[in-house]
């Protein structure tokens, strides 16, 4: 065995760990409000830290320890102070904003949770259905996507489509399709008062939690568990086609709902089709999310488990296969999502 590759392995393993524990605290961190707490005041003791907080002293000075030394705290010996930088801060203490990432650490328990089941299936087959991840799962998708969907989708992505949102700003019906806790439905409402708002999403919970947002909003947005009917000048799939179990036949129900010339608009993952072009963290962290859920929640409904790195090419093949007439790739800056249009001719 070569020295330098056993030492690298080993350090491998445990910065992994400490990735892993680190998602955890960081969970705890947001929860809690002790970044929030720590944001914009500089360097902090820890009595400061509890005053702040009113959490108690020996957890919070754990937690400090633990986030400095995975470096999420800028730590000074000399005046034994803790201190939430500005970059960090923006990130883990902007709740609700569109470069929130708390929503992470929140998809870390319930995947872990089937960690067990998912090993069960490498065996029997089969895998974990969506509904057996419970609401903290649901939930976590939410605070992942919520801040870009309010934030972006109709002031920023959809403006890749102007002839789009051009039909929108006259009426036109919409439809997204997969619409879990219905953010992109309101979103799209909000911005085009005019146009009528469908969601449709088979799980439950979703509906019930997209019903409770429009209402919260005050927005009428029409969210089902039943099929779709009618026509529709824009159909929307949002971090939905990769998890489908009969993603063709979907997407050629898809095609039918579409008027001619009416749009469907497509936000995937960020993958290349190549695994040598996804040795990166974000798709390290995607192919995590997809073994214990994208992939898994198919496979457990008899579908082919695409997979949360299903890449361009595959999606290209099946938006075509299901009758369109190409994928265009959008130029829309994201580090975690893809963007497409299609036509029906
Ligand atoms: C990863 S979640 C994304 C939810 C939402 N679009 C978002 O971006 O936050 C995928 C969603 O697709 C839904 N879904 C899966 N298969 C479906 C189907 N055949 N018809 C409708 N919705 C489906 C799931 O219930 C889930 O809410």
């Amino acid at each position: 065995m070569d020295k330098e590759k056993t030492r690298q392995a080993i350090d491998k393993v445990f910065a992994d760990m400490a990735g892993a524990m680190a998602a955890g605290m960081a969970l705890v961190g947001t929860r809690t409000g002790l970044f929030r707490a720590m944001a914009g005041k500089g360097p902090l003791s820890v009595d400061q830290v509890v005053g702040a907080t009113r959490l108690q002293h020996r957890y919070v000075e754990e937690w400090l320890k633990g986030m400095a030394a995975a470096g999420y705290l800028e730590y000074s010996p000399a005046r034994q102070t803790y201190q939430l930088a500005e970059e960090m801060a923006y990130f883990v203490a902007s709740d609700g904003s569109d470069h929130f990432v708390g929503g992470m650490w929140e998809m870390v328990p319930p995947l872990l949770r089937v960690a067990p089941r998912v090993a069960e299936a490498f065996a029997d087959g089969g895998g974990v259905p969506f509904q057996d991840f419970g609401p903290d799962c649901v939930n976590a998708l939410d605070l992942i996507n919520r801040g870009q969907y309010e934030q972006r989708f109709t002031d920023y992505w959809l403006k890749a489509l102007p002839e789009v949102v051009e039909r929108l700003l006259a009426g036109g019906r919409v439809l997204d399709y997969g619409c879990g806790s219905g953010r992109v439905a309101i979103a799209i409402k909000k911005a085009f008062p005019s146009a009528e708002v469908h969601g449709y999403d088979v799980d439950a919970q979703s509906m019930a939690r997209a019903r409770e947002a429009a209402k919260a909003a005050a927005v009428r947005v029409a969210f089902a568990s039943e099929k779709p009917r009618g026509e529709f000048d824009l159909v929307t799939m949002c971090d939905c086609i990769h998890d489908l179990a009969a993603p063709l036949q979907t997407l050629r129900e898809v095609h039918a709902l579409l008027k001619p010339g009416g749009t469907l608009f497509i936000v995937e993952p960020k993958a290349a089709d190549r695994l040598e072009d996804n040795r990166n963290p974000v798709a390290a962290m995607f192919y995590g999310f997809s073994l214990f859920h994208c992939m898994t929640q198919s496979l457990a409904r008899g579908g082919p488990g695409l997979g949360t790195c299903m890449g361009p090419a595959k999606t290209g093949q099946l938006v075509r296969e299901a009758g369109f007439g190409d994928l265009r790739p959008l130029e829309i800056k994201s580090m975690t999502n893809l963007f497409y249009a299609a036509k029906k001719t």
